[in-house]
């Protein structure tokens, strides 16, 4: 029987809550499909910050390094505003995708029909909107040099960071973005600042030259204003947009809008080699933690995701995706997704009914 080391990463706010859930329904399409997950907690986050005093202890990114793919929740919490930011849990996030080498970050939005009415826009906009967001995630301006704060003469503070991109860095996420819009409708639209900004200009020359090779591949180019627009305006133009880092965390939480809540996100964060690291776009969500109110769905996508992406266990991802539409087309939903004549559900309570359907 095939058996497979996965690391949890549960961190903060209602991060335990969803894990819960998603190990639940690991554990029994695990045993439905045969096969077998032997799961490794770690803290990451704030959750380490109180057991280790860093946000990433070695020990958490060794088990990681060591795993088949880690399933992350979310970290971070109000409570670790003021401490200096390479102390915060973020940073935490931030190192274990740069220790990964998870260049490659996949958001794909889908609509649910049973969520056409769950959205803030309307039916008409976003029926039939299927797209992927291929977001460059270890480079630019989140980990770019030099970075940081200093007290000029004048008696004024300066804060700076840095947006850079190599020709390599850039080439290999382009890679990503030209292979999967091959596999998916054929159209790609890379989207990037190039009036403006000199890493841009790098960033289109770089993408327009790996065209060449992919001549079935109808490319395009927008700037990331139009493109926020565009997202709302008329989402059913996108198949796979590529991204940098900024951007792309930006537009991926606009896009989380069309399916209804960003409760219905998940992503894929992958590298050249290693384990992909697995985990919903939402943050910890501090206002609704510890009050079974969260929505586990994107935690659960993203294990269906993990099992499809990362394990090679296509029928046991979809088994998992099949029982979040049942959910829903029953009328379930938590509060972020609520609307008139469904059910609502507190998230706990939702784990159930997954895994009933199940
Ligand atoms: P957030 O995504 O945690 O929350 C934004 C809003 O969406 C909140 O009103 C929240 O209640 C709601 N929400 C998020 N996930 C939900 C779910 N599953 N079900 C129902 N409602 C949900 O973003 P925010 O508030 O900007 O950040 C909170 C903390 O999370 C911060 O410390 C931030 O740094 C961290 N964060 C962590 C991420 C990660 O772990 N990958 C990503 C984004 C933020
Ligand atoms: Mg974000």
């Amino acid at each position: 029987m095939a058996s497979y080391r996965i690391t949890l990463l549960a961190g903060d706010g209602i991060g335990p809550e969803i894990t819960a859930i998603a190990v639940k329904l690991l554990e029994r399409v695990a045993q439905q499909f045969n096969f077998q997950l032997d799961f490794d907690h770690q803290p990451v986050g704030g959750d380490a910050i109180e057991k280790f005093g860093e946000p990433l202890p070695a020990s958490t990114l060794a088990a990681c390094k060591a795993s088949d793919a880690v399933l992350l929740a979310a970290i971070g919490a109000p409570k670790y505003d003021n401490l200096p930011r390479q102390q915060r849990p973020e940073s935490g996030l931030l190192a274990l995708r740069a220790g990964l080498d998870l260049f490659a970050n996949l958001r794909p939005v889908a609509i649910v029909p049973a969520l056409i009415d769950a959205s803030s826009l309307r039916p008409e906009v976003i029926s039939g909107v299927d797209l992927l967001v291929v977001r460059e995630l270890t480079g630019g301006i989140y980990f770019g040099q030099p970075k940081g704060r200093v007290q000029l003469e004048n008696g004024e503070e300066r804060g700076f960071n840095t947006m850079t991109y190599s020709s390599s860095e850039v080439d290999r996420i382009a890679k990503v973005a030209f292979d999967l819009a091959r596999q998916r409708r054929g159209v790609l639209c890379s989207v990037d600042k190039a009036n403006v900004l000199d890493v841009s200009q790098l960033w289109r020359d770089r993408v327009n030259e790996m065209a060449g090779a992919y001549p079935d591949v109808n490319l395009s180019h927008m700037y990331v204003d139009n493109a926020a627009m565009q997202l709302v305006r008329q989402p059913r133009q996108f198949d796979v947009l590529l991204t940098s880092n900024l951007f792309g965390d930006i537009l991926s939480d606009e896009a989380a809008m069309l399916t209804g809540s960003i409760g219905m996100l998940p992503s894929a964060s992958l590298g050249s080699s290693g384990p992909g690291l697995f985990e919903p776009v939402h943050g910890s969500a501090p206002d609704i933690a510890g009050q079974d109110l969260a929505n586990p769905l994107a935690m659960v996508l993203s294990a269906a995701m993990m099992l499809r992406i990362g394990l090679k266990q296509d029928a046991a991802a979809l088994a998992l995706e099949n029982a979040v539409s049942a959910v829903l087309e029953q009328g379930f939903r938590t509060g972020d997704l609520m609307a008139d004549g469904c059910t609502k559900l507190a998230c706990s309570a939702m784990g159930e009914e997954l895994l009933r359907a199940l």
